[in-house]
């Protein structure tokens, strides 16, 4: 099933960035693994807020499910969190365990429009994210 799966800030540098924290993972890597879980999964990433807006929208559209690690825009995007309320389903995964790190990255404003959240699971968390959807709606 088709399945949205986007990626905020800074997550195409995954492999090289903070790997203590975020892992060694690619994110060439990370796109493999989650079409192993879901063929038709697509994945995305920007670095840019209204692009990331507009996946939203297109998602609302056309009644796609939604992965998504916001990023640092989890902490303060109104804009996003208000596009993602508008997407059939949202399931929120970060990588790290955020309430385990630096205070500001302790609330998301997204987790309120997410079906769920799940931190600190490493890439492993999309994979329950897709399993979870494509279990769920398909
Ligand atoms: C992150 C956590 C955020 O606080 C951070 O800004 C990220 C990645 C994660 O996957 O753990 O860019 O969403």
């Amino acid at each position: 099933m088709k399945i949205l799966v986007l990626n905020g800030p800074n997550l195409g540098r995954l492999g090289t960035r903070q790997p203590d924290v975020y892992g060694r993972t690619t994110y060439a890597e990370l796109v493999k693994l989650c079409q192993d879980v879901e063929p038709e999964a697509d994945v995305r990433q920007t670095d840019d807020e209204a692009t990331m807006i507009g996946w939203l929208h297109e998602a609302a559209d056309t009644g796609t499910p939604v992965v998504i690690n916001p990023g640092a825009w989890s902490h303060y995007s109104y804009a996003l969190r208000d596009a993602a309320a508008l997407a059939p389903v949202v399931i929120e995964v970060h990588l790290s365990q955020t309430a385990a790190r630096e205070e500001f990255r302790h609330h998301s404003v997204i987790s309120a429009v997410a079906r769920a959240t799940i931190t600190g699971m490493g890439v492993d968390g999309y994979r329950a994210a897709l399993r979870h959807l494509v279990g769920a709606t398909g």
